[in-house]
């Protein structure tokens, strides 16, 4: 089996990160999004992997490099623009032979993995198989209709009135008869060539398309709201270590991580926190549910469910949650309020 990873796309509802940044870059416990999906991957022992990436390529190709980090061989496929799902199988067509493959979205967080669901796939063999999982709130996903089997009855993206709370959840296994699926659909009303199409176009076909639902946790780590989530969710699993220095004057409980060449002094950490390399944090509160990016550094500051990235700066502001800082951003306090925030940030003040 292969794996298609999907990296492209614009990220439109994680902006302003998605300036500057591929939101598949976002860090999660301090680990990119992408680097949680590719040891997902290989952990199925899948280690062909191809990976589809837009006008971002020049990002994520040196923090991925050739996978040889993770113990995988990486293929990068480029798409010019965000075509669809399905188009990017398409583009994959020669990388994936025809082997069956795994396609993964690039955003889309599963910590618990889905080995279960691809021994299943490769023991059975049907035409495909998805993941499915109970949400609130269907309209935002692919929605399956399922019969008592779990065979796919029927498949409907982002419908209005949702006939299931089934959602597709970003992990699709494949054989080559998808190849004539998305080969035989049109693009959506959002001018998308849509894999829920293509699967829909099997099941009218006739073909064997079953769903299995997940038990773990899942994310869409698409929006703010839903990385510092996922990021308390990893963050519940960390196991203390401290490789940098803390002074004697801090004090740490819970599970705490402090990376090597970071320092903590006359600060008290409440876990789960994890401090990244070459961080300093003086006279601060940090945690839980908090994760520090490298070379950071923060002063007299406080933040509880928050997520800083590479080279943050906070200094002089108590009381910062769920807040969610870039590479070099500077948050300080001051007597007045005074804001230099780029396009689509969101700023929240306490009255
Ligand atoms: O998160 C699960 C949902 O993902 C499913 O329920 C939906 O059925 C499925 O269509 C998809 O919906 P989204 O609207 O969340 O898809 P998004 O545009 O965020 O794209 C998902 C990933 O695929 C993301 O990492 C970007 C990448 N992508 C997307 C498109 C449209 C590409 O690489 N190329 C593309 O052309």
């Amino acid at each position: 089996m292969k794996a298609l990873v999907l990296s492209g796309g614009s990220g439109t509802r994680l902006r302003p990160f998605s300036y500057s940044m591929p939101k598949q870059l976002i860090p999660i416990a301090n680990k990119p999004v992408l680097e949680h999906v590719l040891e997902n991957i290989r952990d199925l022992g899948v280690t062909e992997i191809g990976i589809i990436v837009g006008d971002r390529i020049h990002e994520i190709a040196p923090v991925l490099g050739d996978g040889s980090r993770f113990g995988v061989r990486i293929t990068y496929i480029p798409q010019d623009k965000p075509r669809g799902l399905a188009h990017t199988v398409v583009l994959a067509r020669e990388f994936l032979g025809d082997d069956d493959f795994v396609m993964y979205l690039g955003d889309n967080m599963l910590p618990e993995g889905v080995a279960d669901i691809a021994a299943e796939f490769t023991a059975e063999r049907p035409d495909a198989q998805v993941v499915v999982y109970k949400v609130p709130n269907p309209t935002a996903f692919g929605v399956a209709e399922l019969g008592p089997d779990g065979e796919v009855l029927r498949l409907v993206e982002k419908p209005k009135e949702p006939k299931s709370d089934l959602a597709l959840i970003g992990v699709y296994f494949f054989t080559p008869a998808i190849h004539q699926a998305v080969a035989s659909i049109a693009p959506s009303a959002r001018g998308e060539l849509e894999i829920t199409d293509a699967i829909q176009w099997l099941v009218t076909q006739g073909a064997d398309v079953r769903a299995r639902e997940y038990a773990g946790y899942w994310k869409d780590t698409g929006k703010v709201e839903d990385v510092l989530e996922c990021n308390r969710h990893l963050l519940e699993d960390l196991t203390a270590e401290v490789a940098g220095e803390v002074d004697e004057a801090s004090v740490l409980t819970g599970a705490v991580v402090v990376e090597a060449g970071a320092r903590v002094v006359r600060s008290r950490i409440e876990g789960p926190v994890v401090i990244g390399a070459g961080t300093v944090v003086e006279d601060s509160h940090l945690g839980p549910h908090t994760a520090i990016g490298r070379d950071n550094v923060l002063r007299r500051a406080g933040l509880t469910y928050s997520i800083t990235l590479d080279g943050a700066e906070v200094s002089d502001v108590r009381g910062l949650h769920g807040s969610l800082i870039g590479r070099q951003a500077v948050v300080g306090g001051s007597a007045q309020h005074r804001l230099v925030v780029g396009d689509h940030t969101r700023v929240e003040v306490a009255a």
